[in-house]
């Protein structure tokens, strides 16, 4: 039956854009309401007490990773994908991590206090939109769009194309250090500098650029989304997105990555400066989600 549907998938139909991949599910869970604390700078205080008198014996100060507990807090050039965001955090504080020695501190500590952590770590995590650079936001959108031709592969605010991740919430995703680094690093994709614990691998097989021949001839050039034992799926040149059963695949050649990494040369400082103005504005300015705490009671 599957076999059978993505065949006469294959057969020059073009999927709607409806059914793109887990891609964005992918990113983290959705938000839940704000953390009360977040922004608060006495909360936040008072959550670097609280985490100091329990949390820093394994996992050291500020986040950072000490001798039995790992990295909570990143300060390197590495990317939030992959990291824990607010609300896994908070749910991993309250529940602990099964199997580890990290305790679950529901109880143990007033679940106002375990928000008041986060609203701290989350300060400590802030991304782009929290700082956000200084520039010409309104030429940096016009660069956007125009000049950089970042709209020709990316998604930003439901406009644009699909070639690459959507940057519609990148500033609350990236420190700006990151952005910076997409955009004139070639090896922007490093995920990890030896020490860092990253508790889901970044799908570093997503956005694969690939050259893919058909049994019949036919070739389709796209970008990688997904790919399991029976299909593959591409985001084509073309625009479309391109559902390949894998028996009708001849061959899958990789090219080199789209996304060009020398903007720092072909837009001017100036140019380079508004960008990133408007790219460290782009996002829900993120007060620290948090959900209800598990098995809470109803009322
Ligand atoms: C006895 C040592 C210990 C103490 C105390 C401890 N942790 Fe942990 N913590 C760990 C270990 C070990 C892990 C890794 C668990 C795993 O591998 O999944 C961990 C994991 C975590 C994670 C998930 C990190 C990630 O990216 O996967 C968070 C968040 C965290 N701890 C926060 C805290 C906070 C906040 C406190 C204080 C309230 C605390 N921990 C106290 C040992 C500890
Ligand atoms: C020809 C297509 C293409 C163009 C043009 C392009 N990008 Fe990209 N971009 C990609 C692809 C594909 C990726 C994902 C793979 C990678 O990181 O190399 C990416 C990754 C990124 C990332 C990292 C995002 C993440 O979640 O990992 C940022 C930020 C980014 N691009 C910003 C920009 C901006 C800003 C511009 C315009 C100045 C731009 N890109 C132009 C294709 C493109």
């Amino acid at each position: 039956m599957k076999r059978g549907l993505t065949t006469a998938l294959l057969l020059g139909l073009v999927l709607p854009l409806a059914i793109l991949p887990a891609q964005a599910q992918r990113r983290g869970a959705p938000a839940g309401p704000p953390n009360p604390f977040a922004g608060n700078s006495q909360a936040i205080a008072q959550g670097e007490q609280v985490y100091n008198q329990n949390c820093t014996s394994c996992h050291g100060p500020n986040g950072g990773a000490g001798e039995i507990g790992p990295e909570i807090v990143h300060n390197l050039s590495v990317p939030l994908r992959g990291e824990l965001n607010d609300e896994q955090i908070l749910d991993v504080i309250r529940n602990g991590a099964p199997g580890t020695v990290m305790p679950a501190w529901k109880g143990k500590l007033a679940d106002d206090d375990i928000l008041r952590i986060g609203a701290f770590l989350h300060s400590l995590r802030g991304t782009a939109i929290d700082n956000p650079l200084a520039g010409n936001v309104a030429h940096g959108e016009e660069i956007f769009w125009g000049n950089g031709q970042c709209g020709s592969c990316h998604m930003l605010g439901g406009k644009g194309a699909l070639k690459g991740p959507d940057l519609t919430n990148v500033a609350a995703e990236y420190k700006s250090n990151l952005i910076v680094d997409a955009l004139t690093k070639p090896n922007h994709r490093i995920f990890g500098d030896g020490g860092v614990h990253l508790r889901a691998l970044p799908a570093m097989d997503t956005y694969d650029a690939v050259h893919v021949t058909l049994n019949n001839g036919r070739t389709v050039d796209g970008v990688l989304l997904n790919q399991d034992s029976y299909s593959l799926q591409l985001m084509g040149d073309d625009n479309q997105l391109h559902l390949l059963d894998r028996s009708q695949v001849k061959a899958v050649v990789n090219k080199p990555p789209l996304m060009p990494t020398d903007y720092d040369k072909r837009l001017t400082k100036e140019e380079f400066a508004d960008l990133m103005a408007f790219l460290t504005r782009q996002g829900r300015k993120a007060p620290a989600t948090v959900s209800a705490p598990r098995n809470a009671d109803p009322d």
